[in-house]
């Protein structure tokens, strides 16, 4: 995620919410552990917050460099995967925080840049990875097997010609390996039933392999349970989430959580004017939950 290379910067999506739900207090500090390009952190930054920013993307550091700081807040980014959030507080001597904010998913940076291989829409390599380490998209789709293929594609994108896909897959990397994300799309756009193309038929099989690739929902997972660890009495967890996949491992973790209270029974939504300027924040859903004292009853 180059800034220099990227067309737009991410718009921060439901901002005035996730301010609101963080109740930012002057002073105290807020992990951000999507930093992205900036937007909630300076956010917090400007509400006289302090923030320990965190992005496994090594291109977020340039849009770290470029934030304003103000007088009174302090600042810290670290390239790091947020599943470690409590640990890498704990490394940087924040015993407990007054909110951490996941804003779950890729940037527009990382979907408009070809080079990065998320997009079915554009061709470039085929790699997906947010964090340059682990094996690319291209890896999986051409050592995997077919059942390994199917099945990803299914749990991840929830693709129900996923069979279909996979097959096709491995019968065209048998001529010739996937290289780039125009190759993958065309396959997969070939194995769909022509009369059921209601979106791009790429569309979910790259989700999944986005998924799998990043292990994004293992990440969340994990991420869930730093933050309440690592929150304090009354601190805020806010998350935004953009699939079903996502929103239904954050409804269940507060849920089951001894220390956290759900603020409301259901996500918090996008209004319609925020929609129509960001149509990426048409599928956003936004959880909040508050750190109690004493468990759940
Ligand atoms: C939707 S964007 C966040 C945008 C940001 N809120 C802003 O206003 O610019 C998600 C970011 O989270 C990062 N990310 C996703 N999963 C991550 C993980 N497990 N650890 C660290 N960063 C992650 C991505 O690299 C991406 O930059």
């Amino acid at each position: 995620m180059s800034g220099a290379a990227a067309k737009e910067p991410h718009v921060p999506v439901m901002l005035a919410e996730c301010l609101a739900a963080l109740e930012v207090q002057q002073g105290r500090w807020y992990i951000d552990g999507t930093f992205g390009a900036g937007g909630h952190s300076q956010a917090i930054l400007e509400a006289g917050g302090s923030v320990l920013a965190i992005d496994q993307d090594p291109g977020a550091r340039a849009f770290a460099e470029r934030l304003n700081i103000s007088k009174g807040s302090e600042f810290i980014f670290l390239q790091q995967n947020f599943r470690f959030l409590d640990s890498l507080a704990k490394q940087s001597r924040l015993a407990g925080v007054a909110g951490v904010l996941l804003d779950l998913g890729v940037s527009s940076m990382q979907l408009d840049m070809a080079e990065r291989g998320f997009a079915f829409r554009q061709d470039g390599p085929l790699d997906m990875r947010m964090n340059p380490e682990g094996p690319s998209a291209a890896e999986v789709v051409n050592s995997y097997t077919q059942d390994e293929l199917a099945a990803i594609i299914y749990k991840y994108g929830e693709e129900r010609y996923s069979r279909r896909i996979a097959r096709k897959i491995v019968e065209q990397r048998e001529k010739t390996p996937f290289e780039t994300t125009g190759q993958l799309a065309e396959a997969i756009a070939q194995a769909y039933p022509p009369g059921y193309r209601r979106e791009h038929p790429a569309r979910r099989s790259f989700q999944a392999l986005r998924i799998y690739v990043n292990d994004e929902l293992g990440a969340l997972e994990d991420a869930l349970v730093a933050a309440e660890n690592i929150l304090a009495d009354s601190g805020k967890l806010v998350v935004l989430s953009y699939h079903s996949l996502e929103d239904r491992i954050v409804k269940h973790f507060i849920r089951n959580s001894s220390y956290l209270k759900a603020e409301s029974k259901k996500p918090l939504l996008a209004s319609d004017s925020e929609i129509t300027e960001n149509p990426r924040a048409r599928s956003a859903k936004l959880r909040v939950a508050r750190k109690l004292s004493e468990a759940k009853t």
